[in-house]
């Protein structure tokens, strides 16, 4: 792991930054009061330095893969873990978890959730027995392959909604969870021939939209390139969980082949657990999470619950998308 992008908290600041979170009541509709008074408790009570991390991330023009914070404060108790995609304040002891991630994405971007993602602008990641088998969030028994968040929607005309990167942070931790992994594409790319970064910067590839966005009339893209922009800086558009990316000729499919290599090669495992949470900068890292069979508490709930938040820079291109909550959109029916 890169420990340039690693940041502790000292015990002092932690306690200082979950005192003054513990007084914010979480709203699940992600309201601008409450963001701006995260806003506000974040120019207070976060340390310097975590400030710059978060403000270079946004302006700088090598920005970090990834950031990793540690030490940070946590909810007093976890009673249990709720159903998948639902805000059950009677599962913990408060929702300071809630209020840290929403910190947190207000000093990246816009926080925002999509409501088939999850109906609350902090969506939870919690196996579900009967989608053990989706290429979801709510998955478990199939492995999800390395992907940029929404790598087609940078490409379908007026639904740019690919986030600009998301936030991840546990809540409650399985040891026999799986690890998340984070992948670097411009390190990947270095590790590459010229002739197959070549291919991948040429419009070789279709990418399928994901199947709860086809509703909206895309089913998959024109021909687009794996990576585009310069190269230095390249911005990625690339998902590797089976059957997502049709290459339009045998050396494409090749470059991508070995474009995955190069990127399981330099990539870290990690095993997000309470009091930890990391920033995916979704430009140009790539995430993937492994298999696993879920633990199960004494009530029988998974034991895994991760929490997650999506960043756009602005809200401008959700304009098309209808506002269900302050921050929750849900795509339009076409044909209405
Ligand atoms: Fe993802």
């Amino acid at each position: 792991m890169d420990k340039t992008c690693v940041y502790p908290l000292t015990d002092n600041e932690r306690n200082q930054l979950g005192a003054a979170l513990g007084k914010v009541n979480y709203d699940p509709q992600g309201g601008q009061n409450y963001i701006t008074d995260l806003r506000i408790i974040a120019d207070t009570h976060l340390p310097r330095r975590v400030i710059d991390v978060l403000a270079n991330q946004r302006t700088s023009l090598n920005p970090k893969p990834y950031l990793i914070f540690e030490n940070l404060p946590t909810d007093e108790a976890v009673f249990t873990t709720p159903e998948a995609h639902t805000f059950a304040p009677a599962a913990k002891s408060g929702t300071l978890s809630e209020s840290l991630i929403m910190t947190f994405a207000g000093m990246i971007g816009e926080p925002y959730s999509i409501q088939f993602e999850g109906a609350d602008v902090v969506n939870n990641l919690i196996p579900k027995a009967s989608e053990k088998r989706e290429y979801t969030g709510l998955g478990s028994e199939v492995e999800l392959g390395f992907h940029i968040e929404n790598a087609a929607l940078k490409h379908v005309e007026n639904a740019s909604f690919s986030p600009l990167g998301l936030l991840l942070t546990g809540v409650r931790h399985d040891p026999n969870g799986p690890l998340t992994r984070l992948a670097d594409a411009r390190q990947a790319i270095g590790l590459l021939e010229e002739h197959d970064v070549d291919c991948l910067s040429q419009p070789l590839y279709r990418i399928k939209v994901p199947h709860r966005w086809r509703d909206q009339g895309a089913y998959i893209t024109e021909p687009i390139a794996v990576l585009s922009g310069v190269l230095d800086f390249p911005e990625v558009s690339a998902v590797f969980y089976p059957d997502m990316v049709e290459a339009l000729s045998k050396p494409a499919a090749d470059a991508l082949a070995r474009f995955h290599d190069a990127l399981i090669q330099v990539s870290i495992g990690l095993d997000i657990k309470p009091g930890q949470l990391v920033y995916i900068d979704n430009r140009f890292t790539l995430h993937a999470r492994d298999s696993f069979a879920p633990s199960l508490d004494a009530m029988s709930n998974p034991l895994r619950w991760v929490q997650r938040v999506f960043v756009a820079s602005n809200l401008w291109s959700h304009r098309r998308l209808e506002r269900i909550k302050a921050r929750v959109f849900l795509p339009r029916d076409p044909a209405l």
